[in-house]
Protein backbone atom coordinates (compact mmCIF):
# COMPACT_ATOMS: atom_id res chain seq x y z
CA UNK A 1 0.00 0.00 0.00
CA UNK A 2 2.64 2.56 1.18
CA UNK A 3 4.55 1.39 -2.20
CA UNK A 4 1.93 2.08 -4.19
CA UNK A 5 1.35 5.50 -3.13
CA UNK A 6 4.88 6.46 -3.43
CA UNK A 7 4.81 5.39 -6.68
CA UNK A 8 1.79 7.66 -7.97
CA UNK A 9 3.70 10.74 -6.25
CA UNK A 10 6.23 9.70 -8.60
CA UNK A 11 4.42 9.41 -11.79
CA UNK A 12 3.69 13.07 -12.63
CA UNK A 13 7.84 13.43 -12.79
CA UNK A 14 7.87 9.85 -14.37
CA UNK A 15 5.60 11.04 -17.12
CA UNK A 16 7.09 14.34 -17.76
CA UNK A 17 10.20 12.63 -17.94
CA UNK A 18 8.62 10.17 -20.45
CA UNK A 19 7.28 13.38 -22.69
CA UNK A 20 11.11 14.70 -22.56
CA UNK A 21 12.42 11.67 -24.22
CA UNK A 22 9.93 11.49 -26.55
CA UNK A 23 10.07 15.03 -27.67
CA UNK A 24 13.65 15.16 -27.68
CA UNK A 25 13.45 11.48 -29.90
CA UNK A 26 10.51 13.54 -31.64
CA UNK A 27 13.05 16.67 -32.67
CA UNK A 28 16.12 14.37 -33.42
CA UNK A 29 13.83 12.75 -36.21
CA UNK A 30 12.40 15.88 -37.93
CA UNK A 31 15.98 17.25 -38.03
CA UNK A 32 15.79 20.10 -35.81
CA UNK A 33 18.41 22.41 -34.94
CA UNK A 34 20.65 20.57 -32.55
CA UNK A 35 20.51 21.84 -28.62
CA UNK A 36 23.65 24.28 -27.79
CA UNK A 37 24.53 25.98 -24.77
CA UNK A 38 21.25 27.78 -25.03
CA UNK A 39 18.93 25.09 -25.06
CA UNK A 40 15.66 25.84 -24.84
CA UNK A 41 15.57 28.68 -26.64
CA UNK A 42 12.67 28.05 -28.99
CA UNK A 43 13.31 30.75 -31.34
CA UNK A 44 13.92 29.54 -34.89
CA UNK A 45 15.08 32.79 -36.14
CA UNK A 46 17.99 32.26 -34.21
CA UNK A 47 18.58 28.47 -32.59
CA UNK A 48 21.21 27.48 -30.15
CA UNK A 49 24.39 25.81 -31.93
CA UNK A 50 27.41 24.41 -31.35
CA UNK A 51 30.79 24.86 -33.10
CA UNK A 52 31.80 22.15 -35.77
CA UNK A 53 34.61 19.73 -34.08
CA UNK A 54 38.11 20.01 -35.08
CA UNK A 55 39.70 18.36 -38.00
CA UNK A 56 42.62 18.15 -40.51
CA UNK A 57 42.31 15.41 -43.11
CA UNK A 58 43.17 15.51 -46.86
CA UNK A 59 40.52 16.16 -49.54
CA UNK A 60 39.96 13.92 -52.86
CA UNK A 61 42.73 16.59 -54.49
CA UNK A 62 45.40 15.86 -51.75
CA UNK A 63 44.88 19.42 -50.33
CA UNK A 64 44.20 19.53 -46.13
CA UNK A 65 40.77 20.93 -44.88
CA UNK A 66 40.35 22.27 -41.26
CA UNK A 67 37.48 24.16 -40.17
CA UNK A 68 39.63 27.45 -40.26
CA UNK A 69 40.01 26.58 -44.37
CA UNK A 70 36.02 26.31 -44.49
CA UNK A 71 35.43 29.75 -42.49
CA UNK A 72 33.22 32.29 -44.08
CA UNK A 73 31.72 29.29 -46.16
CA UNK A 74 28.18 27.93 -45.84
CA UNK A 75 28.72 24.08 -45.94
CA UNK A 76 26.46 21.13 -45.87
CA UNK A 77 28.01 17.71 -44.68
CA UNK A 78 27.42 13.71 -44.79
CA UNK A 79 29.36 10.72 -43.97
CA UNK A 80 29.96 8.08 -46.39
CA UNK A 81 31.96 5.34 -47.62
CA UNK A 82 33.12 4.75 -51.02
CA UNK A 83 32.26 0.35 -51.06
CA UNK A 84 29.16 1.07 -48.84
CA UNK A 85 26.52 -0.53 -50.73
CA UNK A 86 23.46 0.21 -48.12
CA UNK A 87 22.45 3.53 -47.39
CA UNK A 88 25.82 5.66 -49.18
CA UNK A 89 24.10 5.29 -52.66
CA UNK A 90 20.74 6.83 -51.81
CA UNK A 91 22.66 9.59 -49.23
CA UNK A 92 24.87 10.71 -51.77
CA UNK A 93 22.14 11.04 -54.43
CA UNK A 94 20.70 13.13 -52.16
CA UNK A 95 23.88 15.08 -51.83
CA UNK A 96 23.96 15.37 -55.30
CA UNK A 97 20.54 16.47 -55.70
CA UNK A 98 20.93 19.22 -52.72
CA UNK A 99 23.97 20.61 -54.87
CA UNK A 100 22.20 20.85 -58.15
CA UNK A 101 19.31 22.35 -56.45
CA UNK A 102 21.73 25.07 -54.38
CA UNK A 103 23.65 26.54 -57.05
CA UNK A 104 25.28 29.18 -54.65
CA UNK A 105 29.00 29.41 -55.50
CA UNK A 106 28.83 30.37 -51.74
CA UNK A 107 27.50 26.69 -50.67
CA UNK A 108 30.14 23.70 -50.22
CA UNK A 109 29.47 20.09 -49.38
CA UNK A 110 31.43 18.03 -47.33
CA UNK A 111 31.19 14.72 -47.10
CA UNK A 112 33.52 12.76 -44.44
CA UNK A 113 35.14 9.03 -45.38
CA UNK A 114 34.11 6.74 -42.51
CA UNK A 115 36.58 3.87 -43.56
CA UNK A 116 40.15 5.22 -43.13
CA UNK A 117 42.26 2.91 -44.18
CA UNK A 118 40.01 2.23 -48.16
CA UNK A 119 39.07 5.79 -48.73
CA UNK A 120 42.18 7.32 -50.24
CA UNK A 121 42.13 10.73 -51.86
CA UNK A 122 42.50 8.81 -54.95
CA UNK A 123 39.44 6.27 -54.23
CA UNK A 124 37.66 9.91 -53.14
CA UNK A 125 38.46 11.33 -56.62
CA UNK A 126 37.21 8.17 -58.73
CA UNK A 127 33.92 8.06 -56.31
CA UNK A 128 33.16 12.08 -57.06
CA UNK A 129 33.77 11.49 -60.60
CA UNK A 130 31.26 9.21 -61.08
CA UNK A 131 28.39 10.94 -59.70
CA UNK A 132 29.02 14.68 -60.61
CA UNK A 133 31.42 16.10 -62.83
CA UNK A 134 31.89 19.39 -61.15
CA UNK A 135 33.82 18.83 -58.30
CA UNK A 136 34.74 22.58 -57.08
CA UNK A 137 31.99 22.39 -54.32
CA UNK A 138 32.41 18.99 -53.21
CA UNK A 139 35.59 18.18 -50.82
CA UNK A 140 35.21 14.47 -49.90
CA UNK A 141 37.94 14.15 -47.15
CA UNK A 142 39.81 10.91 -46.39
CA UNK A 143 39.90 10.90 -42.82
CA UNK A 144 42.12 9.23 -40.01
CA UNK A 145 41.50 7.15 -36.74
CA UNK A 146 41.14 8.82 -34.16
CA UNK A 147 39.99 12.05 -35.39
CA UNK A 148 37.30 10.85 -37.76
CA UNK A 149 35.30 9.28 -34.26
CA UNK A 150 36.15 13.02 -32.60
CA UNK A 151 34.42 15.05 -35.54
CA UNK A 152 31.34 11.97 -35.20
CA UNK A 153 30.70 12.96 -31.67
CA UNK A 154 31.28 16.35 -32.68
CA UNK A 155 28.15 16.26 -34.90
CA UNK A 156 26.57 13.59 -32.72
CA UNK A 157 26.49 11.07 -36.02
CA UNK A 158 26.61 7.12 -35.04
CA UNK A 159 29.77 5.53 -36.57
CA UNK A 160 31.05 2.35 -35.88
CA UNK A 161 32.16 -1.18 -37.49
CA UNK A 162 29.07 -3.32 -37.76
CA UNK A 163 31.27 -6.90 -39.01
CA UNK A 164 28.79 -7.42 -41.28
CA UNK A 165 30.80 -8.36 -44.63
CA UNK A 166 27.66 -6.53 -47.25
CA UNK A 167 27.54 -3.43 -44.80
CA UNK A 168 31.42 -3.32 -42.70
CA UNK A 169 30.42 0.29 -41.32
CA UNK A 170 27.44 1.35 -39.87
CA UNK A 171 26.64 4.96 -39.57
CA UNK A 172 24.31 7.84 -39.40
CA UNK A 173 22.77 9.26 -43.00
CA UNK A 174 22.05 12.77 -41.37
CA UNK A 175 22.76 15.97 -43.43
CA UNK A 176 24.57 19.16 -40.91
CA UNK A 177 24.50 22.14 -42.57
CA UNK A 178 27.38 25.17 -40.70
CA UNK A 179 27.11 28.43 -40.66
CA UNK A 180 30.30 30.58 -42.00
CA UNK A 181 31.16 31.06 -38.60
CA UNK A 182 31.33 27.22 -38.17
CA UNK A 183 28.86 26.68 -36.03
CA UNK A 184 26.63 23.83 -37.04
CA UNK A 185 23.01 25.28 -37.37
CA UNK A 186 21.39 22.17 -37.78
CA UNK A 187 20.75 18.35 -38.52
CA UNK A 188 18.32 16.64 -41.09
CA UNK A 189 17.23 13.07 -41.63
CA UNK A 190 18.01 12.27 -45.27
CA UNK A 191 14.93 9.88 -45.42
CA UNK A 192 12.77 12.56 -44.50
CA UNK A 193 11.60 15.10 -47.59
CA UNK A 194 9.96 17.50 -45.32
CA UNK A 195 13.88 17.80 -43.17
CA UNK A 196 15.15 17.78 -46.79
CA UNK A 197 12.93 21.19 -48.03
CA UNK A 198 13.86 22.48 -44.64
CA UNK A 199 17.38 22.09 -45.52
CA UNK A 200 17.35 23.31 -48.54
CA UNK A 201 15.52 26.94 -47.23
CA UNK A 202 17.68 26.82 -43.99
CA UNK A 203 21.18 27.04 -46.53
CA UNK A 204 19.80 29.38 -48.88
CA UNK A 205 18.71 31.96 -45.82
CA UNK A 206 22.58 31.43 -44.61
CA UNK A 207 23.95 31.62 -48.04
CA UNK A 208 21.18 34.54 -48.43
CA UNK A 209 21.02 34.03 -51.81
CA UNK A 210 18.07 32.76 -53.80
CA UNK A 211 17.31 29.18 -54.71
CA UNK A 212 18.34 28.86 -58.23
CA UNK A 213 16.32 25.95 -58.63
CA UNK A 214 18.57 24.04 -60.56
CA UNK A 215 18.51 26.43 -63.18
CA UNK A 216 22.12 25.82 -65.03
CA UNK A 217 20.23 22.24 -65.25
CA UNK A 218 17.64 23.68 -67.59
CA UNK A 219 20.09 24.15 -70.27
CA UNK A 220 21.77 20.73 -70.14
CA UNK A 221 21.12 17.89 -72.49
CA UNK A 222 19.89 14.42 -71.57
CA UNK A 223 23.16 12.76 -71.52
CA UNK A 224 24.38 15.82 -69.06
CA UNK A 225 21.37 15.61 -66.99
CA UNK A 226 22.16 11.96 -66.34
CA UNK A 227 25.52 12.47 -64.99
CA UNK A 228 24.44 15.86 -63.49
CA UNK A 229 21.38 14.33 -61.69
CA UNK A 230 23.50 11.34 -59.95
CA UNK A 231 22.02 8.41 -62.25
CA UNK A 232 25.63 7.57 -63.47
CA UNK A 233 26.53 7.38 -59.76
CA UNK A 234 24.46 3.99 -59.22
CA UNK A 235 23.31 2.89 -62.77
CA UNK A 236 27.24 2.57 -64.27
CA UNK A 237 27.46 0.14 -61.13
CA UNK A 238 25.51 -3.16 -61.28
CA UNK A 239 25.78 -4.07 -57.91
CA UNK A 240 24.34 -0.55 -57.28
CA UNK A 241 21.30 -0.68 -60.10
CA UNK A 242 20.02 -2.47 -63.02
CA UNK A 243 22.88 -1.05 -66.20
CA UNK A 244 20.43 0.94 -68.64
CA UNK A 245 21.78 0.04 -71.77
CA UNK A 246 19.25 -0.98 -74.01
CA UNK A 247 16.47 -0.64 -71.47
CA UNK A 248 13.98 0.65 -73.80
CA UNK A 249 11.55 -1.95 -74.92
CA UNK A 250 13.34 -4.54 -72.71
CA UNK A 251 11.39 -6.98 -71.03
CA UNK A 252 12.27 -6.42 -67.15
CA UNK A 253 11.55 -8.78 -64.14
CA UNK A 254 9.85 -6.89 -60.90
CA UNK A 255 10.28 -7.68 -57.18
CA UNK A 256 7.42 -10.88 -57.25
CA UNK A 257 8.05 -12.35 -60.38
CA UNK A 258 5.82 -9.52 -62.78
CA UNK A 259 7.53 -9.03 -66.49
CA UNK A 260 6.79 -5.19 -67.54
CA UNK A 261 8.29 -3.82 -70.92
CA UNK A 262 10.34 -0.92 -70.56
CA UNK A 263 8.08 1.79 -72.40
CA UNK A 264 8.13 5.36 -72.22
CA UNK A 265 5.40 5.64 -69.87
CA UNK A 266 7.61 2.62 -67.43
CA UNK A 267 10.91 4.84 -67.90
CA UNK A 268 8.94 7.85 -66.92
CA UNK A 269 7.52 6.09 -63.58
CA UNK A 270 10.93 4.56 -62.65
CA UNK A 271 12.03 7.91 -62.57
CA UNK A 272 9.47 10.07 -60.78
CA UNK A 273 8.43 6.78 -58.77
CA UNK A 274 10.95 4.16 -58.39
CA UNK A 275 9.64 2.57 -55.01
CA UNK A 276 6.35 1.66 -57.32
CA UNK A 277 7.48 -0.83 -59.31
CA UNK A 278 10.90 -2.17 -57.97
CA UNK A 279 13.36 -4.11 -60.26
CA UNK A 280 14.09 -7.84 -59.24
CA UNK A 281 16.91 -8.51 -57.27
CA UNK A 282 18.03 -4.24 -56.30
CA UNK A 283 17.43 -2.46 -52.61
CA UNK A 284 14.80 0.86 -53.19
CA UNK A 285 17.54 2.61 -52.99
CA UNK A 286 16.53 5.19 -55.92
CA UNK A 287 15.92 8.42 -54.61
CA UNK A 288 12.60 10.27 -56.61
CA UNK A 289 13.38 12.54 -58.78
CA UNK A 290 9.74 14.23 -59.14
CA UNK A 291 9.74 17.57 -58.36
CA UNK A 292 13.10 18.44 -59.56
CA UNK A 293 12.77 17.73 -63.29
CA UNK A 294 10.39 19.98 -65.26
CA UNK A 295 8.26 17.75 -68.35
CA UNK A 296 10.88 19.15 -71.44
CA UNK A 297 13.91 17.64 -68.63
CA UNK A 298 12.01 14.63 -67.93
CA UNK A 299 11.02 14.83 -71.87
CA UNK A 300 15.00 14.80 -72.71
CA UNK A 301 16.27 12.48 -69.88
CA UNK A 302 14.05 9.67 -71.28
CA UNK A 303 15.26 10.05 -74.72
CA UNK A 304 18.45 9.72 -73.70
CA UNK A 305 17.67 6.66 -71.71
CA UNK A 306 15.81 5.30 -74.94
CA UNK A 307 18.99 6.47 -77.10
CA UNK A 308 21.08 3.98 -74.85
CA UNK A 309 22.18 0.77 -77.26
CA UNK A 310 22.60 -2.54 -75.87
CA UNK A 311 25.61 -3.39 -75.23
CA UNK A 312 25.90 -5.75 -78.09
CA UNK A 313 25.71 -3.28 -80.66
CA UNK A 314 27.26 -0.73 -78.98
CA UNK A 315 30.37 0.67 -80.55
CA UNK A 316 33.57 -0.41 -78.81
CA UNK A 317 35.39 3.29 -79.22
CA UNK A 318 35.04 5.97 -77.19
CA UNK A 319 35.36 8.20 -79.94
CA UNK A 320 31.90 8.30 -81.04
CA UNK A 321 28.94 10.57 -79.63
CA UNK A 322 28.81 11.52 -75.68
CA UNK A 323 28.59 10.33 -73.53
CA UNK A 324 29.42 7.06 -72.83
CA UNK A 325 30.70 4.64 -70.29
CA UNK A 326 34.63 3.86 -70.80
CA UNK A 327 37.61 2.87 -68.99
CA UNK A 328 39.34 5.45 -67.35
CA UNK A 329 43.02 4.34 -68.52
CA UNK A 330 44.67 5.05 -65.41
CA UNK A 331 42.71 4.14 -62.12
CA UNK A 332 40.90 1.41 -64.98
CA UNK A 333 37.34 2.22 -63.41
CA UNK A 334 34.61 2.90 -65.50
CA UNK A 335 33.36 6.49 -66.26
CA UNK A 336 30.79 8.33 -68.32
CA UNK A 337 32.67 10.59 -71.01
CA UNK A 338 31.60 14.21 -71.87
CA UNK A 339 32.32 16.61 -74.49
CA UNK A 340 34.26 18.37 -71.55
CA UNK A 341 35.46 15.46 -69.52
CA UNK A 342 38.97 15.42 -69.13
CA UNK A 343 40.72 13.87 -72.21
CA UNK A 344 44.19 13.88 -74.02
CA UNK A 345 45.03 12.57 -77.34
CA UNK A 346 48.15 10.74 -77.79
CA UNK A 347 49.18 8.74 -80.75
CA UNK A 348 46.10 9.14 -82.67
CA UNK A 349 43.66 7.98 -79.49
CA UNK A 350 41.82 9.99 -77.51
CA UNK A 351 41.68 8.68 -73.94
CA UNK A 352 39.52 9.78 -71.28
CA UNK A 353 39.74 10.20 -67.98
CA UNK A 354 37.66 10.50 -64.11
CA UNK A 355 39.03 13.26 -62.89
CA UNK A 356 42.26 15.51 -63.25
CA UNK A 357 44.05 13.19 -60.99
CA UNK A 358 43.90 10.43 -63.67
CA UNK A 359 45.01 12.92 -66.37
CA UNK A 360 48.16 14.44 -64.94
CA UNK A 361 48.97 10.54 -64.08
CA UNK A 362 48.59 9.96 -67.40
CA UNK A 363 50.42 13.25 -68.69
CA UNK A 364 53.53 11.68 -66.03
CA UNK A 365 54.13 8.79 -68.77
CA UNK A 366 51.55 8.67 -71.54
CA UNK A 367 53.22 5.39 -73.02
CA UNK A 368 52.36 3.34 -69.76
CA UNK A 369 48.68 4.20 -70.48
CA UNK A 370 48.10 3.97 -73.76
CA UNK A 371 46.64 1.20 -75.97
CA UNK A 372 49.09 -0.78 -77.62
C1 LIG B 1 21.03 5.80 -55.48
C2 LIG B 1 21.22 5.01 -56.68
C3 LIG B 1 20.39 5.42 -57.91
C4 LIG B 1 20.35 6.62 -58.53
C5 LIG B 1 21.10 7.88 -58.15
C6 LIG B 1 19.48 6.47 -59.67
N1 LIG B 1 19.00 5.20 -59.72
FE1 LIG B 1 17.75 4.44 -61.11
N2 LIG B 1 17.64 2.71 -60.07
C7 LIG B 1 18.36 2.41 -58.95
C8 LIG B 1 18.00 1.07 -58.48
C9 LIG B 1 18.58 0.35 -57.26
C10 LIG B 1 17.04 0.58 -59.39
C11 LIG B 1 16.35 -0.78 -59.33
C12 LIG B 1 15.31 -0.78 -58.25
C13 LIG B 1 14.14 0.05 -58.66
O1 LIG B 1 13.45 -0.36 -59.60
O2 LIG B 1 13.92 1.12 -58.08
C14 LIG B 1 16.84 1.65 -60.38
C15 LIG B 1 15.97 1.55 -61.47
C16 LIG B 1 15.93 2.45 -62.52
C17 LIG B 1 15.21 2.23 -63.75
C18 LIG B 1 14.50 0.97 -64.15
C19 LIG B 1 15.56 0.05 -64.73
C20 LIG B 1 15.11 -1.30 -65.18
O3 LIG B 1 16.00 -2.15 -65.48
O4 LIG B 1 13.92 -1.55 -65.25
C21 LIG B 1 15.42 3.34 -64.54
C22 LIG B 1 14.89 3.59 -65.93
C23 LIG B 1 16.24 4.26 -63.76
N3 LIG B 1 16.53 3.67 -62.55
C24 LIG B 1 16.66 5.49 -64.20
C25 LIG B 1 17.37 6.39 -63.43
C26 LIG B 1 17.65 7.74 -63.81
C27 LIG B 1 17.27 8.38 -65.12
C28 LIG B 1 18.33 8.31 -62.78
C29 LIG B 1 18.79 9.73 -62.65
C30 LIG B 1 17.79 10.75 -62.85
C31 LIG B 1 18.52 7.28 -61.75
N4 LIG B 1 17.92 6.14 -62.18
C32 LIG B 1 19.19 7.48 -60.56
C33 LIG B 1 19.28 3.20 -58.31
C34 LIG B 1 19.54 4.53 -58.65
Amino acid sequence: MKDTSKLSGAWPILAALLALVVYLGWRQMRGAPLPGPLAGAEDEQAPPHKRAPQFEFTDQHGSAVTPASLLGKVWIADFFFTTCTSICPGLTAKFVLLQNRLESPELHFVSFSVDPPNDTPQALARYASGWNPDESRWTLLATREPELYDVARGFDVFVMPSGIEDDPIMHSGRFFLVDREGLIRGSYNSEDEEALERLVVDAMALAAQPESAGHSLRKRGGAALFTSLGCAGCHLEKRLAPPLAGIAGREVELEGGARRTADEAYLRESILDPAAQLVAGYRPTMPSYRGLLDDAQLAKLIEHLRSLAAPESAPAEAQSAAPQSVIDPVCEEPITVFDDSPSREYRGRRYFFCCEHCQAGFDADPAKYAKP
